[in-house]
Order: C-alpha cells, then structure tokens, then sequence
C-alpha cells in the first residue's frame, strides 16, 4: 500500500523517511499527516476534536482556548504492569522492570500493530525534549493516530518544523510509535475515546539497546505522550549511563536570597507527592525578599560539564499536572498557569462551561458533569474529576517560570533533594555526610501507599522516584550515580532530604506544608552556600530547631522535634529492612551501599546522642 504524505518533502533525512514508511506499512492509516506544529494546525486539530465528541470546547469567558477531555474509565493512568524494558538481556533490566525478550516482544507487537490505523489519520511529531538546538537536549519523533496526543504534545514538547529543520539530513531521532489500539473497519462509528479497554492489550514498550519506544493501546498520559517518561526518563536514562549524565524524575527549582544570590536545585519525589507544588512555591510573606522560580516540575537532564558544576534543563515544554487539591492557597502559580490554552483531562464540568476538581474551591458547584459524562452534585458520593485527572498547560504562563528556563546551557545545580510519603521517623530535612552517603539516602528512598480498603500505609521503595522509570539495571543505575559524584568534579552537588508527610497519633499531617516548605529550603539553601548551621544525628547533618527562620509560623521546639526526632529502634529496623531490597541485586549491588548502610547501623547504635538529647530536652 502506499500512502502519499506532503511531509516527505519537508525532510531529506532517509532514516526518518524510511522509519515512517516502515509504519505506515506495517500499521496501514488512511492518511499520512506531518505536524507543523503551528497555532493553526492546533487549533484546527482542536476544533475537529470537539466536532467528534472527543473534547468539550470550555466557556471561552472563563476559560479561553481550553477544552476538556474525558477519557475512557479503563484508561486512566500510566499502566506500569504492562510496561516493558525489552533488553537482551534480563539482568539488563534488572528485578525491579518487567523485561521480555525483545525477539519475543517484537513478533507480539507486529501482530498489534498490523492494520491497527485502519480507517484513521497516522500523524507524524516532531519534537525537540530541551531547548532546540542545546548540548542536552534530543530529538524525537512520534507517529501516533491520536489527534488528542498531537494537541497534547504541542504544549509538552516543544514540536514542528523547526525541529526537522535542526535534525537535517543525518541527525539522529528517537523513534517512537503509537497507537491506541482501535481501528476503525469499514463505516464503524468512532468512540470519544478510543483505546483497548483490555488491560492485557496495552503495551508500553521500550528496547533500551536499539533505543526505540513502541506504545500500543492507551490514550493517557505517559502511556501515550512518548516524549515524557518513556523519552525523557526510561531512554534517556540509559543513554545518560553511556554518555555520563543524569535523567531524573526531578523538579528544578531556583531560589533567591534577599542578597539577590540565586541557587538551583532538583528534587525528586515520587509521582503525586508534591513536585509541582514545590516547583511553583510561593515563601510565606515573612521570608522577605526570598524568591522562588520555575525551571521544570517532573523531569530533568542534569550533565557535569567542564566548570565542575552540574548543569540541568528541563526537557519538557508545558506541565501535565495534577488537578486535585491545586487551589488559590496550595498553589496559586498553578492556578494562573491554568487561565487559558489547556487541556484538562477527567476534570468535573460546571454548568457555566468551566472545569472543577476536588479541593479547587472550599464549595462544590451545585450541579457538574463528573468525569464520566454524569450529572453529579455534592450528594453523588464519587469524586466529580478522577483522582488522577490532569492539566496540560503551556510552562512560559507559569508566573515564576525562571528567566533562564529556556536557557540551552541549563543552570547549575547545587543541591539534590530526595523526598516520598513517610508518615513516621522520617526527619523533616536533613543532608547527607557526603556524596556515597547521599546516594544511599536516595537509593532506599521509600513512600507509602495508602491501600484506602483496610486502611493500611506500606511502604514502597522508589529508589530517587525512578521505580517505574529506569530503562536499565537499578543498581547499576546506583554505580552510574556513584561515578557521576567522582568525575572530574570537587564538589558535587549536597544531597538533602525532607519528608512533607510525617504524621501525628491522630494521622494529620504534622508540618503545614505547601509555602511553609520555604523554610526548609532555606536551610539547604544555606547549607550550600553559607554553611548553615547542623548537628550530627545517626541519619545525617540536621539543623538545630534555631537553624530554621520561624518568623510567622506559630510551630514551637516540641512540634520541631515531634517532625525532627529519631527513634533509633525504629530506624533500625528501617535499616535491617533494606537489605532484602539490596538483596534481589546479587552481584550488581554496589559494595558503597551495604558500607552505608552498615556505618549507618553503627551511627544508630553508637554515636553520640548530642541530637536525641537535644530533641529531648524539647520535650
Ligand atoms: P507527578 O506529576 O505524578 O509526577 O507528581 P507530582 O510530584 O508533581 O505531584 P503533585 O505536585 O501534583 O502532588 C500533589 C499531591 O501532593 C497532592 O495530594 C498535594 O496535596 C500533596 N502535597 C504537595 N505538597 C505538599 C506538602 O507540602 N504537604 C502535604 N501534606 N501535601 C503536599
Ligand atoms: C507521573 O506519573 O509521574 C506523571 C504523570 O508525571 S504521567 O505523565 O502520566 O506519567
Ligand atoms: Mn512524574
């Protein structure tokens, strides 16, 4: 079969015309459609969108160039039980990625894929992760047959001709194919939201050798927007191994003392735990003349460059957030963000044409339209939006977005900052003694999952936040790290961590949170730069509950040292814990680790309790 496509004659680059005509056979579209990626092809895409159903046009008063989506109820989330690194090896992948053999994969995948764009348009993406043009950023090409994707992608990457224009006739690409699994035969009708509902027919595929993605059946999110996690984290991560940079599911942010001294820092936190948050924070009005900007709030790639200084971007274009709980108070940058060129995802419709979610507003709309197509009222009983219903929003209407956010050198980061969902014994802040003990910390990074049915909280262990996103072996990912700290740089950057989330015998949440956090980042901050003060505990340097500026925060030493304070029992068991996680590495575990976390039982049992003292002396 062969299909014309203008497209071909905007490229003389024959590995790309080849690969698209290599799909266009194996998946037989109807039309063959190259992105532009201007405002008219959007907004043409956009209009067709809502003449089928897919999106709701938002009342342009409130809410102008937005559109609403509600995706179908099987598909809903990244799927990471049919995420796949297909190495040819399985040690390659390591114990903690599903991994099939990609001879294996590849003859399930053609059977997919044979005639799966029947009756739809196969859309050809171009889009640079990172500033075209940088040292750090890449290229890649997605086909998809999902206009949702194409619309989606124009906010998160930055996509069109201009990227074609940079690849030229021998640059290289990451080819990324998807579909959403439903052709279309004959005169069948269209559904809003066309997937494979069967959970055992998606498949989100990577093959980390030849360095290809291959997404088949899911409409949503990273399943399907290829640039972010399977791109910019689980492929990049391995080309970072083999070229010596960093790809982490990290938020970059830069903070500004009074002086007008800027510091850079990323922090990773494991999905939904906060990093937009963090990234757009707003300081409490007491901490004058402190600032806080924007550089990305999921992903960065992070190289150490000559200077001996780290250096991130942000690869990706726009936010693919979390709707609930983003209001006025949590997180005002957000909501500004959000003002107009959006796409909302499983969010709740109101009946002035506006989207709603849980926690947006203290009072629920009377009447809405959930994300199921229902009428819904505060008496429904279900939540109006998915509990994982998302904005996609271009990052330059972000009001603290940083003016070096598009800066294709990056900014130079000082701090690495490693946070999850720890309910007890977790400090508030504290840093690492050095570059293998930061690593440990990081490595054996935990955060619970809250199983809702009987009310429980385990503890799932998310190496740096990059469990359902390393495209390689964890614990050589962990040597990776180790090295990294030892190439030709000094002083890496510090390495931090805090818990947001500890709580008390009641189960609330013991620290405010939220613009509050400012206060813990300005001890790392200071940290870095001025040497703040700290104390010795078992678990790392702290800082003495005077260390912290309190001004307009009614929050005394013995609420301090109720979020601050070691149980050393607990600990240790937290320690003697992780050596069934180091364990399913065998001989890949690097020796550093189980040296940490042997020094750090010692610490537990035998160093001086100049900290257990003073936490309990506040008490
Ligand atoms: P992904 O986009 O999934 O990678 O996640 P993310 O880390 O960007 O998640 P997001 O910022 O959307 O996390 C939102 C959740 O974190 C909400 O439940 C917030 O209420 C909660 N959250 C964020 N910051 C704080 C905080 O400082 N304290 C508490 N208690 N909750 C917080
Ligand atoms: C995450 O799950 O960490 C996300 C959302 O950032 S998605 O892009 O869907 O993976
Ligand atoms: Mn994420």
């Amino acid at each position: 079969m062969t299909v014309t496509h203008d497209g071909a004659t905007r490229t003389n680059n024959k590995k790309l015309l080849a690969w698209v005509d290599d799909i266009a056979r194996l998946c037989e579209p109807d039309r063959i459609y190259w992105c532009d990626g201007s405002q008219e092809e959007y907004d043409r895409l956009c209009g067709e969108l809502v003449e089928a159903g897919v999106f709701t046009r938002l009342n342009p008063d409130k809410r102008p160039n937005s559109y609403l989506a509600r995706s179908h109820p099987s598909d809903v989330a990244r799927v990471e039980n049919r995420t796949f690194i297909c190495s040819k090896k399985e040690e390659d992948a390591g114990p903690t990625n599903n991994w099939m053999d990609p001879k294996e994969m590849r003859a399930i995948l053609d059977e997919k894929f044979k005639g799966c764009m029947h009756g739809r348009t196969m859309y050809i993406i171009p889009f640079s992760m990172g500033p075209l043009g940088s040292d750090i950023a890449h290229i890649g090409f997605e086909i998809t047959d999902s206009a949702y994707v194409v619309v989606n992608q124009r906010i998160m990457t930055r996509m069109g001709q201009q990227v074609l224009d940079v690849l030229g006739d021998d640059g290289d690409f990451v080819p990324c194919v998807h579909s959403v699994g439903a052709p279309l035969e004959a005169d069948a009708k269209d559904v809003t939201w066309p997937c494979a509902p069967n959970i055992d027919d998606k498949y989100i595929t990577h093959y980390p050798e030849t360095r290809e993605i291959w997404s088949y059946g899911s409409g949503y999110g990273g399943n399907a927007l290829l640039g972010k996690k399977c791109l910019a984290l689980r492929i990049a991560s391995v080309m970072a191994r083999d070229d010596g940079w960093l790809a982490e599911h990290m938020l970059i942010l830069g903070i500004e003392s009074p002086e007008g001294k800027k510091t850079y820092v990323a922090a990773a936190f494991p999905s939904a735990c906060g990093k937009t948050n963090l990234a757009m924070l707003i300081p409490p009005k007491t901490m004058e003349g402190w600032k806080v900007t924007t550089i990305g709030d999921d992903i960065a790639w992070i190289k150490p460059k000559e200077d001996g200084k780290f250096y991130a971007i942000n690869p990706e274009y726009g936010f693919f957030g979390v709707a609930p709980g983003t209001n006025y108070k949590s997180n005002p940058n957000a909501m500004e963000s959000l003002k107009e060129n959006c796409i909302f995802t499983n969010c709740a419709l109101t009946d002035d044409g506006d989207i709603w979610w849980e926690g947006m507003t203290d009072e629920p709309p009377a009447h809405a339209i959930d994300w199921k197509g229902n009428d819904w009222n505060p008496g429904t009983g279900t939540p109006s939006a998915h509990p994982n219903s998302r904005f996609t929003a271009p990052a330059s209407q972000c009001p603290s977005i940083d003016p070096d956010w598009e800066n294709p050198a990056g900014v130079p980061i000082s701090a690495f900052i490693f946070g999850g969902r720890v309910s007890h014994n977790f400090p508030l802040v504290y840093q690492g003694y050095n570059w293998e003990h930061g690593v440990y910390m990081a490595a054996t990074m935990g955060s619970e999952a809250t199983a809702a049915a009987i009310g429980q909280e385990a503890m799932r262990r998310d190496p740096m936040a990059m469990l359902p996103f390393i495209g390689y072996n964890m614990a050589e990912y962990w040597k990776h790290w180790l090295k990294i700290g030892r190439s030709r740089v000094a002083t890496p950057p510090r390495i931090f961590r805090v818990n947001w989330f500890r709580k008390d015998d009641k189960g609330k949440f013991i620290w405010p949170g939220f613009g509050e956090n400012m206060r813990a980042l300005q001890w790392i901050v200071e940290r870095c730069t001025i040497g703040a003060e700290a104390i010795e505990s078992p678990m790392g340097w702290v800082p003495p509950y005077e260390a912290l500026d309190w001004k307009g925060l009614d929050f005394g030493k013995k609420s301090y040292f109720a979020i601050m304070n070691i149980d050393r029992e607990v600990a240790r068991k937290e320690a003697n814990d992780q050596e069934e996680l180091f364990t399913r590495f065998g001989d890949h575990l690097p020796r550093e680790m189980e040296i940490e976390r042997e020094m750090l039982l010692q610490r537990l049992y035998h160093s001086p309790k100049v900290w257990d003292l003073s936490a309990a002396e506040a008490n």
